[in-house]
Order: C-alpha cells, then sequence, then structure tokens
C-alpha cells in the first residue's frame, strides 16, 4: 500500500473505520477506530482472537506503523472507510497490495470514548421497561451481556428520529412492529414517542408465538404502557380498523419480511423501517448467463441473493411511492443481519416510473420474480 496515503489519511484524520480479516495464520480479526480522549484523536484498536476482544489505543503514528508492519503482512484483506472513499485492500503472501478504491459508504460516527453519552437512551439511570426486559440493573447499568441490544436499540431509535418530521403530534400515531418476538425494540419505540417525543401513540406487535405475545402483553400492563398491545396472529392476516402510521417489522424471517412491506404499503404507512433477515426466496430463482462465475459458488450465490432481494425490494417501495433508503443497521460486527430498509411515502411519478425501469431491468437480468411483487399487485393474499 501506498504509504503516503495512509500518511494523508491519518494527518488528515480522514479514517472512519478500518477492519482487517482473513488472517494467514489463526483466527484473528482487527478493527480500529478514532476516538476523542480529552479532546485528543486516538485510533482504539480491537482484536479479536478466539472471541476474546483485546482493546488498546495507539497515536496516529502509531497506528499507522500498526497497519503497515504488522497487519497487512498478517492479513489477506483489509478495509479503510474514510470520509473520502473506501479502500479495499489485498494482500499477497509477498505483502504486496493491491487496493481498490470504491466510493465512500459511512459516514464519521461521534468519536466520544464513552458513547453513552450520546445515546438517545441514555445509560446512568435506570428506566423501567429496560430494567423489566432485562437489559439494564436497576442502577441503570446495562447488564455487559446486553450491550449489543441496548446499542442496537438505541441505533434503531436514531434512525426512527430522522423520520418524525413526518408526524404530526396533534393526531394520535398507529405504530404496528410485524414480528415483534421478544419486543425488545417495541418497547423501546413505545416509550421513545410516547416519553421522550410527546406522541400520542397507538402501538400493536404482532408475532406467531402465541407465550412469547402474552408474556409481552402482561410486561406491557405492569409497565403502564396503556395503548401498546400484542396480538398473536400471522402478519399477513392483520386487518387493523385504523390506518398505519409508522410500519416496523425487524428481523421478521425470509419473506414475512415482504407481507410485512406490502401490508404498510397497502395501507398507506407514510413511513417504513424493516430490516430483513434470512433471504431465501431468490437463491432458487436467479439465473444469469453472464454472472455465472459468481452464482457457481454456494457463498457468493446466498449473499448475491440475499442482496438482490433487497435491491428488489427497495425498487418495488420507490415504484409505490416511497423514497427509499439502505442503511446500516448496526455494526456488522454485531449481527450479519444489518441491512436497515427506510422509506418514506413521497415519492413523484417520475421518480416511481424510473424505479419501474431499474426494477424490470435487474428483474430480467436475474431472471427473478418476488413474492413483494406479486403482493403489491394483489395477486396473492389480497387485504380484506
Ligand atoms: C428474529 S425474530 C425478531 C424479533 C424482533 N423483531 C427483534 O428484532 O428483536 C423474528 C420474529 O418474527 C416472527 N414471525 C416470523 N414470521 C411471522 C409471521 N408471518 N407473522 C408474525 N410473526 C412472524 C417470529 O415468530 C419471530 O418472533
Amino acid at each position: 500500500m501506498n504509504p503516503k496515503l495512509l500518511t494523508k489519511i491519518f494527518e488528515e484524520q480522514l479514517l472512519i473505520q478500518a477492519a482487517f480479516s482473513s488472517p494467514r495464520q489463526g483466527n484473528e480479526k482487527v478493527s480500529i477506530r478514532p476516538i476523542s480522549i480529552k479532546e485528543k484523536i486516538l485510533y482504539q484498536v480491537t482484536r479479536v482472537v478466539d472471541h476474546k476482544a483485546l482493546h488498546s489505543n495507539l497515536t496516529a503514528e502509531e497506528c499507522q506503523k500498526f497497519i503497515l508492519e504488522e497487519l497487512i503482512p498478517h492479513f489477506k484483506q483489509g478495509f479503510l472507510y474514510t470520509t473520502d472513499a473506501d479502500y479495499h485492500l489485498l494482500m499477497n503472501k509477498k505483502g504486496e497490495v493491491n487496493m481498490l478504491t470504491k466510493p465512500a459508504s459511512k459516514t464519521p460516527q461521534d468519536l466520544s470514548h464513552n458513547r453513552s453519552k450520546n445515546h438517545l437512551l441514555p445509560e446512568g439511570a435506570p428506566l423501567p421497561f429496560l430494567v423489566e426486559l432485562g437489559i439494564m440493573n436497576a442502577q441503570g447499568k446495562v447488564l455487559p451481556e446486553k450491550g449489543d441490544k441496548f446499542r442496537q436499540i438505541n441505533r434503531f431509535l436514531e434512525m426512527v428520529a430522522d423520520t418524525l418530521v413526518h408526524f404530526d403530534k396533534a393526531t394520535p400515531l398507529h405504530v404496528v412492529d410485524f414480528g415483534c418476538g421478544k419486543a425488545y425494540l417495541t418497547f423501546a419505540l413505545y416509550h421513545f414517542l410516547r416519553d421522550t417525543k410527546g406522541f400520542s401513540v397507538e402501538m400493536t406487535g404482532l408475532d406467531l408465538k402465541k407465550d412469547v405475545v402474552q408474556s409481552c402483553q402482561a410486561i406491557a400492563e405492569k409497565l403502564g404502557f396503556t395503548t401498546l398491545h400484542f396480538l398473536h396472529q400471522n402478519i399477513q392476516d392483520f386487518n387493523p380498523k385504523t390506518p398505519i402510521d409508522l410500519m416496523v417489522s425487524l428481523h421478521a424471517c425470509d419473506t414475512a419480511t415482504d407481507f410485512a412491506l406490502s401490508q404498510a404499503v397497502r395501507r398507506a404507512s407514510r413511513v417504513i423501517l424493516a430490516a430483513p433477515c434470512c433471504q431465501h426466496e431468490l437463491y432458487s430463482q436467479i439465473t444469469s448467463h453472464s454472472l455465472g462465475g459468481l452464482l457457481q459458488y454456494g457463498i457468493l450465490k446466498e449473499r448475491f441473493a440475499s442482496l438482490a432481494t433487497d435491491a428488489a425490494r427497495a425498487e418495488l417501495l420507490e415504484m409505490h411511492g416511497y423514497t427509499t433508503q439502505l442503511l446500516e443497521f448496526i455494526d456488522s460486527t454485531h449481527t450479519p443481519k444489518n441491512i436497515l430498509i427506510r422509506a418514506v411515502a413521497e415519492n413523484s411519478a417520475e421518480k416511481k416510473a424510473e424505479a419501474k425501469g431499474r426494477y424490470l431491468l435487474l428483474k430480467n437480468a436475474l431472471g427473478i420474480s418476488p413474492i413483494l411483487e406479486k403482493l403489491l399487485a394483489g395477486e396473492k393474499q389480497p387485504l380484506n
């Protein structure tokens, strides 16, 4: 790698995150992120060796040396995410680096070492619902094994917070969480909208697991979350009397996400937030002669099919009048299920037509016929 580029990245403080994987020996991953300690920028190195994380803080100079002398010779690949570009480094046995440059995909994070200071749900003071759900103790400290969940909840609330301009506090906000499971995010969303932001909220969490739904309902009652209700029902059978303003569906399995999206679109939900998970639908459909070199490898085909599913979903939402973003839900070191679809009903006729053009090209190029297209066309499970 060109040392001048590395020097520029550190001198101009461009680094957002670095990640090195596929070691030549052993089982190890290294990630680096800038942090601010006493107004000084340092680089926090996290080495995960055999599932144990070791942290150290380096100066810019030490960090450059560490990358050049220790990481590049030891790993087969690395990523440097900077404010200018993403650099993908591929190292050969001789330590020579082939570097691919792509447009920047990450936005700079808050550099505070103690990130909890800026969480929408702050740590330090007990929040009854987080204590009840076993995420915090009675002193307001997040339990070590629940740290990832706590970060996920906060990240999710940040994404919700950006959409609140689309809602009016004068009327009740109807929210539904499809496939709510144990409802950590449902409770957090209810607390955030009602208690922090002052909305009048009518919320429904819906899931196929009867016992989980019953225990969530009991917790809601205990907490005095009087307008939060849980339903034991299949997403496709949901038939509310009121409209949906905000539809949330996080990691509902496979095509359950498509049923959730189609419910939201057909009930004209103003905002949609969906994090898909374990997409299998397109794996058996995708065919492309020109992509044969990629599709012949099962693991690549699986990942590609999953990305293609989300691309098709995003274009279908755009076609149906939603401005759609695909966002990184939470750092992929915490979960591989890290894409979040955020869509707001506001697309112009022109944008809808452009999306239709892109969707048809994608569909024909890959030979796919996603269920969401059929659901939105009313071919399956018409809403009653
Ligand atoms: C992986 S869990 C996610 C739970 C929660 N949303 C979260 O992010 O922590 C997926 C949940 O979706 C529910 N689910 C899957 N398909 C469903 C369907 N068709 N209707 C209702 N719930 C469904 C499952 O029962 C499960 O509880």
